[in-house]
């Protein structure tokens, strides 16, 4: 029999819904980025954001199972996300969510954010065997975690100070990149020599962890000694010094817990010399790499509905007074 998951996504800036059958059939998924309205701001704006929600998370929902060709009486299970994220944010889509849950009838389930990010690459290759090793980098964090089994994490290294998603708006922005940055380095370095200048690789011979707050005041230096050095340039050699110290430590934990592969997860995933290095890395030492499509590593409700349903099968349902956390650690 089939089992249909709404998946709602509302934790920071964009509004998403999704259908999945059963673990990994993916039937929609609708994304609606706010980023335009925020773009003035330099930022994520949080008040906006829940306003934005509060509009948008009806029609998205509407389009979710529209597109998935089913009626809102047919699904058996909302999931949504219920932190780390915006406190105003994500109460827009719990609420909706339990709503939803309370009308149709059907059990509800709060997900983990970041959980929901590991099982992106789930979706595209659903018989991914563990232990396996998934860099996890997003806005908001940046992680190595170790996937012994389903909803089986153990946090190997993470960032002492910044995110690598964090570091990247925060350049582009002192750059006058704009908003939301990522995307912006990711086009311009492509215009850049990445070994123009040898920005800083922090704490390369300390284990797992990362930081990546020198770097981001090391070009900021760089730039006030150099006004007429080449943005590209920046770009470029500022992408590069992130992606070394990701890779090196991926690797790094990889060999650690003999994993069977490495996967991509969170937002930063999408950058294309990441992307491209991580591939020849996984050639180059023989592991497999998986990287989600670029649409499954950023935010969306696809990944909610699949982490959502997973959860939802192993230790059922959450009361339906489950609150929002904005701080929701991984391993609760
Ligand atoms: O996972 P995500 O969509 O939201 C969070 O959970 O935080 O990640 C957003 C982050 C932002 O910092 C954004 O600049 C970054 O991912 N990002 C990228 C790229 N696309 C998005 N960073 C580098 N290159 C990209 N192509
Ligand atoms: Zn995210």
């Amino acid at each position: 029999m089939t089992f249909y998951t709404l998946g709602i996504e509302t934790s920071c800036d964009e509004t998403a819904a999704a259908v999945l059958e059963g673990h990994d059939t993916v039937l929609s998924s609708v994304v609606s980025s706010q980023a335009q309205l925020h773009a003035r701001f330099g930022g994520v704006v949080p008040e906006i954001a829940s306003r934005a929600h509060v509009e948008l998370i009806t029609p998205v929902v509407a389009d979710a199972l529209g597109e998935a060709g089913i009626r809102g009486n047919q699904v058996d299970l909302v999931a949504v996300t219920s932190g780390p994220g915006l406190i105003g944010a994500l109460l827009v889509g719990l609420s909706a969510a339990k709503a939803l849950a309370l009308v149709w009838d059907v059990p509800f389930i709060g997900v983990n954010h970041l959980e929901a990010h590991l099982y992106a690459s789930f979706l595209e290759e659903p018989e991914l065997e563990f232990p396996l090793v998934v860099l996890l980098v997003s806005g908001g964090h940046t992680m190595l975690i170790e996937m012994r089994g389903h909803g089986d994490f153990h946090i190997l290294g993470r960032t002492v100070d910044d995110a690598a998603g964090e570091a990247f708006d925060k350049v582009a922005r002192y750059l006058g990149l704009g908003y939301p940055g990522g995307p912006a380095i990711d086009l311009l370095s492509m215009e850049g020599d990445p070994e123009a200048i040898d920005f800083p690789r922090a704490m390369r011979n300390e284990g797992l962890d990362f930081s990546f707050s020198g770097l981001k005041t090391a070009v900021v230096n760089h730039v006030r000694s150099n006004p007429d050095v080449d943005v590209a340039d920046v770009a470029a050699s500022f992408q590069e010094a992130v992606v070394d110290v990701l890779l090196l430590k991926a690797e790094r934990a990889v060999e650690q817990v003999g994993a069977t592969g490495l996967c991509l997860a969170g937002g930063v995933a999408a950058n294309s010399s990441l992307r491209e290095r991580t591939l020849d890395l996984s050639m180059s030492r023989g592991f497999p790499a998986y990287l989600p499509s670029r649409s499954m590593c950023t935010d969306n409700a696809a990944m909610v509905a699949a982490a959502g349903a997973r959860r939802f099968h192993d230790d059922g349902p959450s009361p339906l007074d489950l609150g929002a956390d904005s701080s929701l650690p991984l391993l609760g």
